[in-house]
C-alpha cells in the first residue's frame, strides 16, 4: 500500500463534505473513483493529494502522513491532474511540460541535460513530441489533456491522480488517453465518468455517494444493478464477457416500454 486514507472527514463551509472514508491504493493498480456529480471525486482527490488536508482522519503517503512531508517531496511521488487543469495561453506545448520539473530544480539543481531529456520522454510518451513547438491556444482539448498527462509524467511520479481525464473528449480521444494511462507502470487513481469505462479499466473501483464510501472493489463485484439504481438513480442492465469485464446498458423510459417510440408531434412533423 502506497497511499491510503483512514477514516478520513472533510468540512468546507461548515458542511460536511467527505465522511469516514477509509481505502488503501495498491501500488501498480488502477482505482477508479466514480459517483454522481457532487458526490465528492474532486474533493477525496485534493485530500489524497495533500491539497486539502482533513478534519480529521489521516492520509499517508509511502508510509508518512501526507501533512508531514514538504510540498517538494510529495510532488515527486504524486501527480495531480486537476479537473479544470489550467494553462497559460501563451506558452508553447513543451514549457507547459517543463513545468513538471518543477519539483526538481532549485538553487543548487538549476534545469539540466537531463530534464530536457525526461521532458522529450514525456512529449513522446503521449504522442506529442511533434508539436512541441505550438502555443497552448493552438492545441485542441485533446492535446491539452495529454500534455497535461505529459507534465505529471514529467514529475516521475509513481503515482499518478487524475480528475475526470477524458471530460470534454471525444470517444475516440477518451479511450486513447485511458489506453495512455494504463500503458504507464504507475499506480493511478482517475476519478471517472462514465462507468463502462472504469469497468474496462480499472482494478478496483471506489464509489462515492453524498460524501461517503458506497462500495468499493473490482468492477465485477461492485457494478450491480441496485448499486446503479441507488447511487446513480438509473435503470441499467449488466453483462459480463469471458474475459470477466462487465458491461453497462443503461436502460430509458423508451426501451423500457414508458414512452411511444416516436412522439406523435414528431410523427406528424416528419410526415409519416
Ligand atoms: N471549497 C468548498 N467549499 C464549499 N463546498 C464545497 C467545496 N468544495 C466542494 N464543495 C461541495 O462538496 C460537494 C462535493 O464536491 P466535489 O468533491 O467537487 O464533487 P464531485 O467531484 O464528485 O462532483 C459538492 O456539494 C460541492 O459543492
Ligand atoms: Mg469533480
Amino acid at each position: 500500500m502506497i497511499l491510503s486514507a483512514s477514516q478520513v472527514s472533510w468540512s468546507a463551509g461548515g458542511t460536511e463534505i467527505l465522511r469516514d472514508i477509509t481505502l488503501a491504493v495498491e501500488a501498480g493498480e488502477f482505482l477508479g473513483i466514480i459517483g454522481p456529480n457532487g458526490s465528492g471525486k474532486t474533493s477525496l482527490m485534493a485530500l489524497l493529494s495533500g491539497i486539502r488536508k482533513p478534519r480529521s482522519g489521516e492520509v499517508m503517503l509511502d508510509g508518512a502522513p501526507i501533512g508531514s512531508l514538504g510540498r517538494r517531496a510529495v510532488a515527486q511521488r504524486l501527480a495531480l491532474v486537476e479537473q479544470q487543469a489550467e494553462t497559460g495561453e501563451r506558452i508553447t506545448a513543451r514549457q507547459a511540460v517543463e513545468i513538471g520539473r518543477t519539483p526538481y530544480l532549485g538553487p543548487l539543481t538549476p534545469w539540466s541535460a537531463e530534464d530536457d531529456r525526461i521532458v522529450d520522454a514525456a512529449l513522446a510518451n503521449v504522442d506529442m513530441a511533434h508539436l512541441a513547438g505550438r502555443t497552448w491556444h493552438t492545441l485542441s482539448g485533446g492535446e491539452r489533456q495529454r500534455l497535461h498527462i505529459a507534465r505529471a509524467l514529467a514529475q516521475q511520479p509513481d503515482i499518478l491522480l487524475l480528475d475526470e481525464p477524458t471530460n470534454h473528449l471525444d470517444i475516440g480521444h477518451q479511450i486513447s488517453l485511458l489506453d495512455l494511462v494504463q500503458r504507464q507502470e504507475l499506480t493511478v487513481v482517475a476519478a471517472l465518468h462514465d462507468l463502462n469505462h472504469a469497468a474496462m479499466y480499472c482494478d478496483r473501483i471506489a464509489v462515492m455517494q453524498s460524501g461517503r464510501l458506497a462500495a468499493l472493489g473490482r468492477p465485477r463485484d461492485v457494478l450491480s444493478v441496485e448499486l446503479i439504481r441507488d447511487v446513480f438513480g438509473v435503470d441499467a442492465e449488466i453483462e459480463l464477457d469471458e474475459g470477466g469485464l462487465c458491461h453497462l446498458r443503461f436502460l430509458t423510459q423508451r426501451s423500457q416500454g414508458r414512452v411511444k417510440a416516436v412522439r406523435p408531434a414528431l410523427r406528424s412533423a416528419l410526415g409519416s
